[in-house]
């Protein structure tokens, strides 16, 4: 049931009393990014779908949607915001397009030469399986983390993020990257011991999660972005960036995966060591002296051009997100304030599209790889899926309900 509508109903068995908790103001920015979003994500499907054929927009580039094959890490968002549109409206019409995209990725479950089939299956069949229950989705799932299983490497105890030939490594070479965006994929792992029964995937993430909680981070609780693992010994070869500012700087996306991905490590397992590090990873985010006052981060937070450097709205709403289930948690209300102000800061015109602007995607200003040049000051599809995601958590948590 929709957000709306689950207001409707509580008050009706309210008999005439709204029970639904929201305040009239609350209830309004998440209406209001609703009717938005409806007709901004529209117009990009009707883009997408042009000419009858699937195609998966991920950014603007040279002034034109910019789309993706399906094996790029990006390929899942699209499918997965559109289960994030039918979620917010309940509107089918959301849910017949959200499985049209989401099955033109079916063949991502075999694909083994990168780690973040976690992203590309879970936030398309993922939310398709959640909200429709549709059959064959979890054996999608299940086949996924298979192939993502086979990036486990027994010695360091993590999974390789990348193979070593990327082409990004620096002149010692690599031999098990690892990103801290992997804590990402481990959600999939731990549905698909749900699915399957095989605990196999369920060990695999808790002990990858527990090696990157003991070697990607330092002293302030702020993390590195690639840490690279002696095959052989499993000992650390070194620790740097690829696409943050320089390898001892505190690359925003970053900091977002990570108070992202241990929330969800403490979801599935209970282990409060997840929630007390998504806590310190929380607090490095909050308390930087270069977090500006709209908690819209910088794309490094230690970028040296500081303030005249790029915002990169897709980690506010990456770790507007998690904070929704980082309150849910521990209750404590910091959690909620701040992610309300990432939401109000992210749904002004500063940053969301006007209506028939910016191709259809709803949010600017994200950064993908400054050291890349790539996608630098842009809108891109996994902002607004987080978005979306967000929205949808205020919405349950400001009703009483639980996320999941
Ligand atoms: N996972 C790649 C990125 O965050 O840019």
């Amino acid at each position: 049931m929709n957000l709306v509508l689950k207001c409707a109903v509580a008050a009706l068995a309210a008999t005439g009393v709204v029970a639904c908790s929201q305040t009239p103001q609350q209830t309004n920015i998440i209406d209001e990014n609703i009717a938005v979003a409806k007709q901004q994500i529209g117009m990009l499907a009707d883009s997408s779908e042009m000419g009858g054929k699937l195609r998966i927009p991920s950014t603007i580039r040279n002034g034109k949607i910019h789309f993706v094959p399906i094996d790029d890490w990006v390929s899942g968002f699209f499918a997965g915001t559109l289960w994030y549109m039918y979620e917010l409206t309940g509107d089918e019409a959301w849910a017949t397009r959200a499985q049209k995209h989401t099955e033109i990725l079916d063949s991502v479950k075999h694909l083994k030469w990168h780690h973040d089939v976690g992203f590309m299956i879970g936030d398309s069949y993922g939310n398709g399986e959640r909200l429709k229950q549709i059959p064959g989705y979890k054996e999608v799932i299940v086949e996924t983390a298979k192939s993502l299983a086979t990036r486990f490497r027994e010695v360091p105890g993590v999974i390789q993020s990348w193979d070593a030939d990327r082409g990004w490594q620096g002149k010692r070479g690599w031999q098990c990257p690892v990103i801290i965006d992997n804590m990402m994929n481990l959600e999939l792992m731990f549905k698909a011991s749900e699915f399957s029964g095989d605990d196999t995937f369920r060990r695999m993430a808790i002990s990858h999660a527990d090696r990157t909680m003991q070697e990607h981070f330092r002293d302030d609780n702020s993390c590195y972005h690639v840490v690279d693992y002696d095959l052989t010994t499993g000992e650390v070869r070194g620790r740097c960036t690829a696409q943050g500012y320089a390898d001892e700087s505190a690359w925003a996306r970053g900091q977002a995966w990570a108070v992202y991905g241990y929330t969800t490590c403490y979801r599935f397992t209970g282990d409060k060591k997840y929630l007390d590090h998504a806590e310190k990873v929380a607090a490095f985010i909050l308390n930087d002296e270069n977090m500006p006052e709209d908690l819209v981060p910088y794309w490094d937070f230690d970028a040296p051009k500081i303030p005249n450097e790029p915002r990169d709205v897709s980690s506010a709403a990456i770790v507007a997100s998690a904070f929704y289930e980082m309150y849910t948690y521990t209750k404590n209300e910091l959690y909620k304030q701040q992610a309300d102000k990432m939401i109000e800061s992210l749904s002004t015109p500063a940053y969301r599209a006007a209506v028939g602007e910016n191709k259809g995607f709803l949010l600017m200003h994200s950064v993908g790889s400054i050291p890349h040049n790539s996608s630098i000051d842009v809108p891109l599809n996994y902002a607004d899926y987080y978005f979306l995601e967000a929205l949808i958590r205020k919405g349950h948590v400001e009703a009483g309900e639980p996320l999941f």
